[in-house]
């Protein structure tokens, strides 16, 4: 940028023109770049069936599997504090090989949308990940072939069929996180094909095999088979420019909504998306990337309101027009409302 060089060759020297703007909260407020609001977050939540009381998650410190009742409450609560959305996960009582229960009418995420629709009408914004990982008796995101591997396909036909129940069951939009080929195009024509044509698409496109995703199996109890991981389909940590290529196809699928997961390791990835794209671009600040700070902050090694405050600008900062972040709940409280 030329113009910092004339700055200096103009102004003289010591130019104190940098820090003068930082001298007062109300100065930096006034050229702040970037604005954390209530508006930008969205709350992930679980959901689990058969359990009459809401049962915390060790790993998750302060995050909770709800009953439906609780998770009603919750949602008007997060509503009252301004928070626009939630993503819904469930954590079902039976698994198969299909995972069934993610389909099923009767599921539990099914029946949870419906009960926060009915309580909320459409002052929340209700995402449903679409997946298969909590409903398989083996862990994987989808179904198996005869060798033990996902089947691309297979899969795909079953995601469009989870889109449709929770479509059905009321979702605004649905976020398919499998990482499966063609999965968003299978799912637009599954919602169109069922006369959803108003149902949109968050497409997880750049997720990547991360071990920041190890409190979340516990949220949802699940276990990969066999000690198995999801490398085959999620990206390799390695590879930036793929995740361009990934969010191209999604765009050309259909998606309405492209998302980098994790954040905070990837925010050149998402500063890259961003530069790519004119949809939405969302980010999700995944578990472990929330249980390391929570358990810094339980140490006392960082104030945890503070670095609540740092880690999300951080991720607008890069280029994340909203976040999903187990953050969402203290930060509301925290900003004080839209
Ligand atoms: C898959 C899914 C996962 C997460 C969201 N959707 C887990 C995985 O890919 O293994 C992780 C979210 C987090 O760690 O917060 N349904």
């Amino acid at each position: 940028m030329p113009e910092r060089h004339e700055v200096f060759a103009t102004a003289g020297f010591p130019d104190r023109r940098l820090r003068r703007l930082r001298r007062t909260p109300a100065l930096r407020r006034l050229v702040a770049e970037t604005h954390v609001v209530v508006d930008d977050l969205v709350a992930p939540v679980f959901v689990r069936e058969g359990i009459d009381a809401p049962v915390a998650i060790a790993s998750l410190p302060g995050v909770v599997q709800h009953t439906v009742g609780s998770l009603v409450a919750e949602a008007r609560e997060l509503s009252g504090l301004g928070v626009p959305a939630l993503v819904l996960f469930g954590v079902p009582l039976a698994k198969d090989a299909v995972g069934t229960g993610a389909s099923d009418p009767a599921g539990i995420v099914q029946v949870a949308l419906r009960a926060v629709r009915d309580a909320v009408g459409d002052d929340l914004v209700l995402i449903a990940d679409c997946c298969l990982d909590e409903y398989t008796d083996h862990g994987h995101c989808g179904v198996l072939d005869s060798r033990g591997r996902v089947d691309n396909d297979a899969t795909i036909a079953r995601y469009g069929e989870v889109a449709v129940a929770q479509a059905e069951a009321g979702a605004d939009l649905v976020a398919p996180s499998g990482m499966m080929d063609g999965q968003v195009a299978a799912i637009r024509a599954a919602l169109d094909g069922a006369g959803y044509p108003d149902t949109a698409i968050l497409a997880y496109a750049a997720k990547y095999a991360s071990a920041f995703y190890g409190p979340f199996r516990e949220a949802v109890d699940v276990e990969i088979a066999g000690g198995g991981n999801r490398r085959d389909y999620q990206q390799d940590p390695a590879n930036g420019r793929e995740a361009l290529a990934e969010v191209r196809l999604d765009l050309g699928e259909g998606a309405d909504i492209v998302m980098v997961k994790p954040a905070l390791h990837y925010l050149d990835v998402l500063a890259a998306v961003k530069r790519s794209v004119d949809v939405p671009v969302a980010a999700y600040h995944v578990s472990g990337e929330y249980a390391m700070l929570a358990a810094a902050a339980a140490l006392g090694v960082v104030d945890r309101d503070a670095a609540t405050i740092e880690t999300l600008t951080a991720i607008k900062r890069a280029g994340a027009d909203f976040i999903l972040t187990y953050l969402a709940r203290s930060a509301a409280e925290l900003l004080g409302g839209r």
